[in-house]
């Protein structure tokens, strides 16, 4: 599909300073289209839920202040965010809390690390009050994070996976948060199309990659893949990046492994808090977000479950055109 052009030339902060007004004559002329049960308008290049981009992406943009010590953990819709989530607070906050009684085990990851968009116009607990240094999520693309987090310096880590897995836990994330069930044909030929939420899904991947390059010790690429393959070595490259690495009396007392263990698949799914009731939903109630729906089966490749050889062959050769000369693969 020969994809329509929603960018516009203004700077998120010259859109956002009279968002009331100006967001809505501005999301009235964005370029629409359906997606599972919801319309999604591009912005700036990137497909939203377009009462989420009123209400939360421009006033994120306008509102938005950043600390020097805040850490952003950015990703693209089911490419591990949750997994990063634990991993990150348990390093981050292992002077404060014991495994025996970690909030990992009565919280929900997603309720310990607040997602940057979302809490302005929930009721969850509203970033600004939050005592630095802050650890927050997001599924924003780089481009239209809020300036302040580029001019204050914060690190960045950007979690991807490979898409067609990415695609697939979606897929069933979506048919979760919905109630009802998704054509899979349909969702992957508009995966493929960039039409998905926060996609192009290739576009966001990419703004991190090269911003990984640019600028290394301001944000650490990872892959979800990678991650499951060496965990301990990712937890000290994750501690050692957020500037608190292990020290060698932490590591001959097998700290690293006690951060694996407890944020593992396995800990994480089992433990009540994730088995039951719910996250949030939206207003109107049809979008609804169960706590058990952020872990299915925590596996590399289970694409081949859902899709044919020729579906994954599509998406390989996409992302391979895509992503050439970046030095990204997947
Ligand atoms: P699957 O649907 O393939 O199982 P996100 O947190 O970005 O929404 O991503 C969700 C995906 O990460 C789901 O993938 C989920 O099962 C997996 N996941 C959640 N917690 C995990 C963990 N602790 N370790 C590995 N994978 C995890």
């Amino acid at each position: 599909m020969e994809q329509a052009n929603g960018s516009d030339s203004k700077s998120p902060s010259e859109v956002a300073l009279s968002y009331d007004s100006h967001s809505s004559d501005v999301l009235s002329k964005l370029p629409r289209r359906e997606f599972l049960s919801q319309d999604l308008v591009l912005y700036r290049n990137y497909w939203f839920y377009s009462h989420f981009l009123k209400s939360t992406i421009m006033l994120l943009q306008d509102r938005f202040q950043a600390h020097p010590d805040d850490a952003i953990l950015a990703s693209n819709p089911k490419c591990g965010t949750t997994w990063l989530m634990a991993l990150a607070f348990t390093i981050k906050n292992r002077f404060r809390y014991n495994i025996g009684n970690h909030p990992l085990l009565t919280h929900h990851p997603q309720q310990l690390v607040p997602f940057l968009e979302f809490p302005l116009n929930t009721n969850t607990t509203s970033v600004e009050t939050l005592s630095s240094p802050r650890l927050l999520a997001t599924h924003m693309p780089i481009s239209l994070l809020p300036e302040s987090i580029g001019s204050q310096g914060c690190r960045i880590i950007y979690i991807c996976r490979d898409p067609k897995d990415a695609f697939v836990s979606s897929w069933h994330f979506n048919q979760r948060v919905f109630g009802h069930e998704i054509d899979l044909d349909k969702a992957f030929n508009l995966f493929c199309e960039g039409s998905w939420l926060y996609g192009p899904f290739w576009n966001h991947c990419l703004e991190f990659w090269e911003e990984s390059i640019a600028r290394p010790n301001m944000v650490l690429f990872l892959k979800y893949e990678e991650v499951m393959s060496d965990p301990l070595k990712y937890v000290k490259r994750i501690a050692t990046f957020l500037g608190v690495p292990f020290s060698s009396e932490e590591q001959d007392g097998g700290v690293p492994e006690e951060v694996v263990k407890l944020c593992s698949f396995k800990m994480l799914s089992g433990l009540q808090v994730n088995q039951t009731g719910e996250l949030s939903r939206n207003q109107n109630g049809d979008m609804v977000y169960e706590k058990s729906a952020y872990f299915r089966s925590g596996k590399v490749g289970d694409w081949v479950n859902h899709m044919s050889k020729e579906m994954g062959s599509r998406l390989d050769h996409i992302m391979k055109e895509k992503l050439q000369g970046s030095g990204l693969t997947f």
